[in-house]
C-alpha cells in the first residue's frame, strides 16, 4: 500500500506545481499570485477541498500529447469564507497561459453545477489567455457550456468574477454575465479584441491598459464594478461583497447583531445647503444614516451622478441607490440609469431591501443622450424599480422633478414607504422653467418682463417647491426632520420584514434592453 500512497503524494506534489517552478517565478515577477495562492488568501484556513486535481487534457494535435499538466490549468473546488460555503475556480496562468481547453471547461462546469444545485455562491478567479488555440472548436464549445450555466444560475446564486490577469476574446463574456466584476489595476485587462486587432481593423494605436485595463473599465465602460490596487485588495473586496449577500435566492442575507441606542443624527439637519442650486455630497447623508462604516460602494468611479452600494442598517443588509447632487447636479442620464437598474435587479434577485435617496433635477437633455437612447436606458431603471418586490423605501432630500420623480422609486411604482425632508421640492419642473412656460403670455406683455418672470417663478416656487403638496395626496407618507431619518428607516424596514409581493405569473418580463 505504501508505494501506492507514495505515488498519490508524488502526483499531488506535481499538480501543486502547475506549469512548473520557472513559470511560477515568472508569474510572481509580474506581481501576480498563483492560482493556488489566490485560493489560499480567499478561503478560510484549511477549508479548501479540491475537485479534479488529476484532470488532464485529451488533445493530440500540435504535439500536445507530450505536454500535459495535472489539473489542466484551472484549480477548482469548494471551501468557506467566514464559515459560509462557496465554490471557486482559479485559472492557472502557468499552464498554457490559463487557456481554456475542453477539460478545463468541464472542470469549471462541474463546480458551477454543484454551486447551483447546492445553493452557494460561485467565485471565478480569471487569469487566462482565452480559448486554448491548439484545441479549436472544442474550446469554443467549452466556453459556451460555461456561458449557458452562468445564465441558468443568474438570480439563483450570486456569481462573482475577479479578473487577475489577461482576459481576452470569449473569456470576457463569462464574467460579463456574472453579478459583479472586480479587476486588479495594472495586471489585468479585458477586451473582446486586443490592441493588435484593433490596429489592423480601425488603425487605432492603443495599449492593453488603455484599451481594457481596470481603470478604463471602472471609469469609461462600467464593465468592472471595482478597480482594486492589488490582488489582496481584490480578494478582500470579494469577501466584503459576499458578506452582504445571501447564499442563494431562497435565503435572506446574514444580519449582524444590533443593539439599539440613540438613533438621532443631528448632523443630517445641516447637510442641505440653503441655496437649492448648491451641491452637497450624498455620501455624507448615507454615512450618517447607515451603521457606522458599513458602506460598500459599487461602481464608484462610473456614472458618478448616481451612487449605489451595499450597507447595513441595524445590522441588516440593504442596497442603496442615491442621486449624487455633487456630480452633474445628480441628473439621470444613460449611464446612471443602467448602473442603478442593474444594481436594483441584483438586490431584488437576492432579497436585499432597497433604500433610495432622491435629489434629482430630472433627465439630462441633449442630442447625445437622445441619440444614444436615454428613453430606452432610462426605462431600464423605471422597469427595475417597478419589478422589484423587496421592501423599498425612498427618502426625498431635496429635488424630485419631472419623470425622475416617478422613476426614483416613487409610491406609484410600488415603493412601500416614502419620506421627504422639509427641504424637498416635488414638482413637474424647476420654478424658473415652469414660470417661463405657463406664464409665457403674461411675461411677454408685462412692462417689466424680468420682474414679472421673477414674480411668477416665486409663485410657482412657493406653491410646489415643498413636500406638502405630495404629502397632501399621500404620495409622501411622512415629512420628517432629517435627524430622525435613521430611526424612521430602521422602524420601517423592520415593519416591512415579512413583506410578500409576487409578480403576475409570466415566463419572464421584457426589460427594455
Ligand atoms: C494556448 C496559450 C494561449 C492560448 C497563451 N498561451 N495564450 N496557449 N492557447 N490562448 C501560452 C503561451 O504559449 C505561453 O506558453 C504561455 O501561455 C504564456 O503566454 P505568453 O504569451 O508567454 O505570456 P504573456 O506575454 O504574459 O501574454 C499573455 C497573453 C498572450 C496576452 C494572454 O499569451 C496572448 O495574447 N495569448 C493569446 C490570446 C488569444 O488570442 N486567445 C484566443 C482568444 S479567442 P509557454 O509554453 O511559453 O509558457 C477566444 C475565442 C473564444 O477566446 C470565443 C468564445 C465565444
Amino acid at each position: 500500500m505504501q508505494d501506492k500512497i507514495d505515488l498519490l503524494k508524488e502526483k499531488q506534489a506535481e499538480a501543486l506545481l502547475g506549469g512548473g517552478q520557472k513559470r511560477i517565478d515568472a508569474q510572481h515577477k509580474k506581481g501576480k499570485l498563483t492560482a493556488r495562492e489566490r485560493i489560499h488568501f480567499l478561503l478560510d484556513e484549511n477549508s479548501f477541498e479540491e475537485i479534479g486535481m488529476m484532470v488532464q487534457h485529451r488533445s493530440i494535435d500540435f504535439g500536445l500529447e507530450k505536454e500535459r499538466y495535472l489539473g489542466d490549468g484551472v484549480v477548482t473546488g469548494y471551501g468557506t469564507i467566514n464559515n459560509r460555503l462557496v465554490y471557486v475556480f482559479s485559472q492557472d496562468f502557468t499552464v498554457f497561459g490559463g487557456s481554456l481547453s475542453e477539460t478545463h471547461a468541464e472542470k469549471i462546469c462541474k463546480i458551477m453545477d454543484l454551486a447551483a444545485q447546492n445553493g452557494a455562491p460561485l467565485i471565478g478567479l480569471n487569469d487566462s489567455g482565452g480559448a486554448r488555440i491548439q484545441e479549436g472548436v472544442v474550446s469554443l464549445g467549452g466556453y459556451a457550456d460555461i456561458f449557458f450555466r452562468n445564465v441558468r444560475s443568474s438570480g439563483v446564486i450570486p456569481q462573482l468574477s475577479a479578473i487577475m490577469g489577461p482576459c481576452a476574446g470569449g473569456a470576457v463574456y463569462s464574467p460579463a454575465m456574472t453579478d459583479f466584476i472586480l479587476m486588479v489595476e495594472h495586471t489585468s485587462y479585458m477586451f473582446v479584441t486586443g490592441p493588435n486587432v484593433v490596429k489592423t481593423v480601425t488603425h487605432e494605436e492603443v495599449s492593453s491598459e488603455e484599451l481594457g485595463g481596470a481603470m478604463t473599465h471602472a471609469t469609461k465602460s462600467g464593465v468592472t464594478h471595482f478597480a482594486c490596487a492589488n490582488e489582496l485588495e481584490t480578494i478582500a473586496t470579494l469577501k466584503q461583497l459576499l458578506s452582504y449577500m445571501p447564499q442563494n435566492c431562497e435565503e435572506d442575507a446574514p444580519a449582524l447583531p444590533y443593539e439599539s441606542s440613540d438613533e438621532t443624527r443631528l448632523a443630517l439637519n445641516t447637510i442641505i445647503p440653503t441655496n437649492a442650486n448648491q451641491p452637497y455630497d450624498i455620501r455624507e447623508v448615507i454615512e450618517h444614516v447607515i451603521d457606522e462604516g458599513s458602506f460598500c460602494e459599487v461602481h464608484k468611479l462610473f456614472a458618478e451622478n448616481i451612487v449605489v452600494g451595499f450597507a447595513r442598517l441595524a445590522g441588516r443588509s440593504i442596497g442603496i441607490v442615491a442621486n449624487q447632487p455633487a456630480v452633474l447636479a445628480g441628473v439621470l442620464d444613460i449611464h446612471s440609469s443602467t448602473k442603478a437598474a442593474r444594481f436594483v435587479r441584483f438586490c431584488d434577485s437576492f432579497n436585499i431591501p432597497l433604500l433610495v435617496f432622491e435629489d434629482v433635477p430630472g433627465f439630462l437633455p441633449g442630442t447625445d443622450q437622445e441619440w444614444n437612447a436615454i428613453i430606452t436606458n432610462g426605462a431600464k431603471l423605471l422597469y427595475a424599480f417597478s419589478e422589484a418586490t423587496v421592501p423599498r423605501i425612498t427618502v426625498i432630500t431635496r429635488k424630485a422633478y419631472g419623470g425622475a420623480y416617478d422613476v426614483m422609486n416613487s409610491k406609484h411604482i410600488g415603493a412601500d414607504m416614502n419620506y421627504a425632508w422639509p427641504s424637498a421640492e416635488i414638482a413637474v419642473m424647476g420654478a424658473k422653467g415652469a414660470a417661463e412656460i405657463i406664464f409665457k403670455n403674461e411675461i411677454a406683455t408685462a412692462a417689466n418682463k424680468d420682474e414679472k418672470w421673477k414674480e411668477k417663478e416665486n409663485e410657482y416656487q412657493t406653491l410646489f417647491a415643498n413636500p406638502y403638496r405630495a404629502a397632501e395626496r399621500g404620495f409622501i407618507d411622512e415629512v420628517i426632520e432629517p435627524s430622525q431619518t435613521r430611526i424612521k428607516l430602521i422602524k420601517a424596514f423592520k415593519m416591512l420584514e415579512n413583506k410578500v409581493d409576487k409578480l403576475p405569473k409570466k415566463k419572464h418580463g421584457n426589460i427594455p434592453l
